[in-house]
C-alpha cells in the first residue's frame, strides 16, 4: 500500500497578555552559530538572535538587521553593507546575509531590532560582529615550514635500556620562531594560523588563544582549516617574536586501529603555515608570514602523539625562545616549501578547550612507587602534575578507564594505544602537562614521582570541542540522573573536532553510524550546530565518486562505504541539524551530496529493496544475543527513512519538484518493504525487536497494522523477559517507538530494567560514562573481550533523546524545525514521582517539569517569547485538567497509541504555565 509521509498540523496561535511596559529585546546575537566569530566564509554568514521579554504570549512580528563595515557606520546608519528593512517575520534564526558583497578578511558589525506582537519596536541590540575568511586563493602569502630534512636538531642524553620502537617512529616536536620589528603604534593585529599536524602558537612569550589540538581534524588532502586570533594586545613596539610548537596530531601521528603512523594516511612530519597581519594606526599594514626567514629546532618535546602520549625532557627546553632578546644560536633555518592548491578554510567549528578541571577523589599506592589516582569520572583529556625533583628524574603517567581486580590499571582494552606521558625533570619545580595528546581515563598511574604525591598537586584536565551545555535533567530517581550525566560525559569525551566512537583505544574514528543514532540527543545536550556543521564538511569530503558515504569521516583507508545506518548519516545528521536549529544553510550546502547518496542506493537496488551495495554491512551492530534482523530489512528501512527526510529537506529549501520525487520514492520503498517483510497480522520478518522498531519508527508498517506490529514488539520484549535486544541501530528508536505507539509503560520497564542488558546495569556497576557494550563488565564474567571493550562510547546513550522528547515532553510539532512550534507532551511513568529539565533552543530556553502526587498530576512549563506550543497532558479524565487560571483544555484528544487514554490539549505562548488534573494510569495491556 502507498501513503504519504506524515505532514504537520498547522501551528496554533495563542493569545497574548504582554505587560504594556515590557518591550522585547534582541539578545544572544550569533553569526554562523558562533558568538563574534573571526573567520566566516561569506556564504555561511547566517545570523540569529533570541527575542527576550516578560509576559505571556510574547512574539516577534518583524525584525530589522543592519550590517556595516565598522561600528561607527553601524551606529550612524550611513554607508551600511546591509539594511534588511523591516521584515514581517517571526524568524529569529538562520537569517542569510543579503547585502553588498562582503570583503574577504573584513570585519563587520551588526545589530538587530524586533517588533513585538503589538507592533512595538525594541531598541537596537548591542552590536555584535563577525570577520570574513581570507581569500582562499589570494589571501595567503605564507609558505609551509617545518624542521625540513633534519628530523632532530638536539641530541638528548642517552637512556638506559633498548630503544623503544614506538618512540623511535615518532617525531620530536618542531619549535619555530621569527623575530621582527614593530615601529609604529598598532591598531589591530590578526594571526591566521594552521598546521599540518597540531600547533600551539606563541607571541612574545605568551600562548596565543586558549585552543588545544588546533587546527583539528579534517581530510587534509581536501581542506585545511585555519584559525584566526586577535593578537593586538600581545604586540609591542620594538622587537617581537612569533613562534609555534608543532606536533604530529592526526596528520602525521598514530590514527585509528592501523598499527602504523599516519604517514600512510596524510604526511610524515608536521608543518606550520602562519600569517600575522598588523594594521597600524596610520592605516598602513605589515605582514609577517611563515617563510625561510623563520628559525627551527627540536627541543624538550621528544614526541607527542594523540594515541601514544607525550615525552618531555625539560632539560632541553630553550627558555625564552618565543620572546624578544633570545639568543637563537644553534637554531637553523626552517625547512620551507610553497603552498599547494589544497584549500585553506576558516575553521567553522568550535575550538577545542580545557573545559573543566577535576581534582582527585583518591590517591592510593598500588605498588612501591606507583600511585593510582582516581578522578571519579571517566573523561577525555590529560593530567597536570606539579613536581620538584633532581635533574634526570622521570615521572611517568599512564591512563586507564578502569582498574583490574588487583587494583592495578587495566589497559588491555586500549589495544595498541599507550596513553602514557613521561617527563624528565630539569632539577627545579615544574608543572608537568602534555598538550598535544588525548587520553580516555578515570584512573592515572603515576610512577617515578619524587617525594609524596598530594591531591593538591594533581588535576585532570577535561578536553573537548567547546560545545556549551544546552540541556538539563533531574528526577526523583538518582540512578536516572546519573544515566543522564553519563550520556553527557560520553558526548564530551567524544566530541573532539569530529564525533568519535571512543577516546581511549587505538580507534577514535568519526563513525557515521554512531553519530546518526546519537545526533538528536547530542543536539539536546549541547550546542553542536557549529560542531556538526564542520563535521558534515568532512562527511562530504569523504564521499566516494559513486555517491557512497563512508563508514568514517574523515575517511581513512581503514573502512568501507555505503553501509546501511552508517552512510545514511549523510542525510540524517544534516536533517537533524536543520530540525534542531532551523539551519537551512546546511541543507543547501549538502543537498548535492545527499542526492548523490540517494542515487547511489537506487542504482544498485532498482526493485526498491536495499539488498545490494551494503558496504561493510554492520547491521544492528553489537546487538546482544543473535543479531538476526535481516540485513535487507534494516537497509531498506533506512533507505525509506532517507527518502522521507529528503522530501522534508527539499521542502525546507524550496525544491518542490525534488520533494515530490522523494515522496514518490518513499512510497515505492514503503510498498516493497511491506510486501517483503510485513505479514498480514503485523508480524515483521525475523521478529527481532530492531525489525519492529525500524518498521514502526520509519512508518513502514501499513497504518492498519501499526498497532498489531507494536503489540508484537511488546511481545518480543516480554519474550526477552522485559529486556532489550537492540544494538547500536535499534537502541535509539526503541523507547520513542514504544511511547509513540502507546506503550510508555513498556518503555519505562526497559529504562528501569536492572539486569543485563540495560542502561541501569551500567549505572549500578558504577559507570560514569556510557559503555560500548551492555556487558562491558559483569559480576559473573568480568571484562568483555579486551579486543573491543570501550567504557566511553556514546552510541547506547541515544536514549537521551527519549528523556527529552518523551519523558520531559520537550518536542516540536511534526514537520516543523527550529523550535518555533512546540509540542509539549510529557510521558510520566515508571517509578518516577517527578522529573524536570530544560533545553536552550535557538528560540531561547524551554523548561518542563511534572510531578505525580497521589492521583494528581501537575505539569509546569516555561517558554521563551516567539514560540507557540501545544501542551498535551495525558489523563484518563482529560476534561478535568485545568490551567493555573482554572480554565479547561481547548480540546481533548486521544493520547497517541494508548488505547482508551486521553489527553487534555492547551495552546499557549511564552511565559510560565501550569496545568494540573487527575493523573493518568496507563492502560493495562493483556501481557
Ligand atoms: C566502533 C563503532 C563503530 C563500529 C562499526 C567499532 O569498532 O567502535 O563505534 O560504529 O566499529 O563497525
Amino acid at each position: 500500500m502507498t501513503t504519504s509521509p506524515p505532514t504537520s498540523p498547522a501551528p496554533s496561535s495563542p493569545a497574548s497578555s504582554a505587560p504594556a511596559s515590557s518591550r522585547l529585546t534582541a539578545a544572544g546575537l550569533r553569526c554562523a552559530h558562533l558568538v563574534n566569530p573571526l573567520g566566516v566564509p561569506s556564504s555561511r554568514v547566517r545570523l540569529s538572535w533570541v527575542p527576550e521579554g516578560a509576559g505571556t504570549g510574547r512574539s516577534q512580528s518583524a525584525y530589522q538587521v543592519l550590517v556595516a563595515a565598522d561600528e561607527a557606520r553601524l551606529l550612524s546608519g550611513h554607508d551600511l553593507a546591509w539594511d534588511s528593512g523591516r521584515v514581517e517575520s517571526s524568524c529569529s534564526a538562520d537569517i542569510a546575509y543579503a547585502g553588498c558583497p562582503l570583503a574577504r578578511g573584513g570585519r563587520y558589525a551588526w545589530r538587530v531590532r524586533v517588533w513585538d506582537e503589538n507592533g512595538t519596536a525594541s531598541g537596537w541590540s548591542t552590536p555584535a560582529w563577525f570577520e570574513t575568511e581570507l581569500d582562499p586563493a589570494d589571501g595567503w602569502h605564507a609558505s609551509w615550514i617545518g624542521l625540513g630534512r633534519v628530523r632532530d636538531s638536539v641530541t638528548p642524553p642517552a637512556e638506559a635500556g633498548a630503544p623503544d620502537p614506538v618512540a623511535m617512529a615518532l617525531n620530536p616536536a618542531p619549535y619555530l620562531r621569527r623575530a621582527f620589528p614593530v615601529d609604529k603604534p598598532v591598531a589591530s593585529a590578526r594571526l591566521h594560523v594552521t598546521a599540518l599536524g597540531l600547533y600551539e602558537a606563541r607571541l612574545n612569550g605568551h600562548r596565543v588563544g586558549d585552543a588545544f589540538l588546533a587546527p583539528g581534524w579534517t581530510d587534509y588532502t581536501r581542506r585545511i582549516p585555519y584559525q584566526t586570533y586577535d593578537v593586538t594586545g600581545l604586540l609591542t613596539e620594538g622587537e617581537n617574536v612569533v613562534g609555534a610548537v608543532l606536533a604530529d596530531g592526526w596528520y602525521a601521528g598514530f590514527v585509528g586501529f592501523d598499527a602504523k603512523r599516519a604517514g600512510a594516511h596524510y604526511g610524515t612530519g608536521p608543518e606550520l603555515l602562519a600569517q600575522l597581519v598588523i594594521t597600524f594606526r596610520d592605516g598602513t599594514r605589515q605582514q609577517v608570514v611563515t617563510d625561510e626567514q623563520w628559525q627551527a629546532r627540536s627541543a624538550a618535546i621528544r614526541h607527542a602523539d594523540l594515541l601514544m602520549g607525550e615525552r618531555h625532557d625539560l632539560r632541553l627546553e630553550p627558555h625564552g625562545w618565543d620572546a624578544p632578546g633570545f639568543d637563537a644560536a644553534g637554531w637553523r633555518a626552517a625547512g620551507c616549501r610553497g603552498r599547494d592548491s589544497r584549500p585553506l578554510v576558516a575553521d567553522p567549528g568550535p575550538p577545542i578547550h580545557v573545559t573543566e578541571e577535576i581534582t582527585p577523589r583518591s590517591i592510593t599506592s598500588y605498588a612501591a612507587g606507583r600511585h593510582i589516582i582516581d578522578f571519579g569520572q571517566n573523561l577525555t583529556g590529560w593530567v597536570r602534575i606539579r613536581a620538584d625533583g633532581s635533574a634526570g628524574t622521570t615521572v611517568r603517567v599512564r591512563h586507564g578507564e578502569v582498574l583490574a581486580g588487583d587494583g592495578s590499571l587495566y589497559t588491555e582494552n586500549l589495544r595498541t594505544a599507550r596513553q602514557t606521558d613521561e617527563f624528565t625533570l630539569d632539577g627545579g619545580p615544574a608543572v608537568l602537562e602534555p598538550r598535544f595528546t588525548l587520553h580516555g581515563f578515570r584512573y592515572a598511574e603515576v610512577s617515578g614521582y619524587p617525594g609524596d604525591l598530594y591531591a593538591g598537586d594533581v588535576a585532570a584536565r577535561v578536553v573537548h570541542s567547546d560545545i556549551a551545555p544546552a540541556g538539563s535533567f533531574s528526577s526523583s530517581e538518582a540512578w536516572l540522573d546519573r544515566l543522564f550525566r553519563n550520556i553527557d560525559w560520553g558526548q564530551r569525551g567524544n566530541f573532539i573536532s569530529v564525533p568519535t566512537d571512543c577516546p581511549q583505544r587505538d580507534e577514535r574514528l568519526g563513525w557515521l553510524g554512531d553519530a546518526q543514532i546519537f545526533a538528536r540527543t547530542a543536539c539536546y545536550n549541547r550546542d553542536v550546530a557549529a560542531f556538526f556543521g564542520k563535521w558534515l564538511d568532512d562527511v562530504a569530503d569523504a564521499q566516494l565518486p559513486s555517491g557512497a558515504f563512508t563508514d568514517v569521516a574523515p575517511r581513512l583507508n581503514l573502512s568501507g562505504a555505503g553501509t546501511p545506518a552508517w552512510g545514511d548519516a549523510g542525510v540524517i545528521v544534516p536533517w537533524t541539524v536543520w530540525k534542531m536549529y532551523g539551519d537551512r544553510g546546511i541543507l543547501r550546502r549538502h543537498f548535492g551530496a545527499m542526492t548523490a547518496w540517494m542515487d547511489f542506493i537506487e542504482r544498485a537496488n532498482p526493485d526498491y529493496l536495499r539488498g545490494k551495495d551494503l558496504g561493510n554491512n554492520y547491521n544492528d551492530w553489537l546487538a546482544p544475543g543473535d543479531d538476526d534482523t535481516p540485513h535487507d530489512l534494516l537497509a531498506t528501512a533506512y533507505w525509506a527513512h532517507d527518502a522521507a527526510l529528503m522530501a522534508e529537506i527539499a521542502d525546507a529549501i524550496s525544491r518542490p519538484g525534488d520533494a515530490a520525487g522523494y515522496r514518490a520514492l518513499w512510497s515505492k520503498i514503503r510498498s516493497a518493504f511491506a510486501d517483503a517483510f510485513v505479514a498480514d497480522d503485523g508480524q515483521l520478518a525475523s521478529g527481532t525487536q530492531t525489525a519492529y522498531v525500524l518498521g514502526l519508527h520509519m512508518q513502514l508498517v501499513p497504518d492498519e497494522l501499526r498497532s498489531s506490529a507494536a503489540d508484537h514488539l511488546v511481545a518480543a520484549i516480554r519474550h526477552a523477559d522485559w529486556h532489550l535486544t537492540t544494538g547500536f541501530v535499534g537502541v535509539g528508536y526503541i523507547l520513542p517507538v514504544l511511547s509513540a505507539t502507546g506503550h510508555s509503560h513498556v518503555a519505562y520497564r526497559l529504562l528501569e530494567q536492572e539486569t543485563l542488558p540495560s542502561w541501569r546495569y551500567m549505572v549500578d556497576q558504577g559507570a560514569t560514562t556510557i559503555w560500548e557494550r551492555w556487558d562491558g563488565w559483569t559480576e559473573e564474567r568480568g571484562f568483555q573481550s579486551a579486543w573491543m571493550n570501550s567504557f566511553n562510547h556514546y552510541a547506547l546513550g541515544s536514549v537521551g533523546e527519549w528523556l527529552y522528547r518523551f519523558l520531559l515532553g520537550i518536542d516540536q510539532e511534526p514537520g516543523t524545525a527550529g523550535f518555533g512550534h512546540l509540542l509539549l507532551r510529557p510521558h510520566p511513568g515508571g517509578q518516577l514521582s517527578w522529573a524536570r529539565g530544560a533545553y536552550r533552543s535557538v528560540r531561547g530556553p524551554i523548561s518542563s517539569g511534572w510531578e505525580r502526587s497521589g492521583d494528581r498530576f501537575t505539569f509546569r512549563v516555561e517558554l521563551p517569547p516567539n514560540v507557540t506550543a501545544s501542551v498535551r497532558i495525558p489523563s484518563d479524565h482529560a476534561a478535568q485538567v485545568r490551567d493555573a487560571g482554572g480554565n479547561p483544555p481547548a480540546s481533548v484528544g486521544a493520547f497517541p497509541g494508548a488505547r482508551g487514554a486521553h489527553e487534555a490539549i492547551f495552546h499557549v505562548g511564552s511565559g510560565i504555565h501550569e496545568f494540573s488534573g487527575p493523573a493518568m494510569t496507563y492502560p493495562h495491556l493483556p501481557f
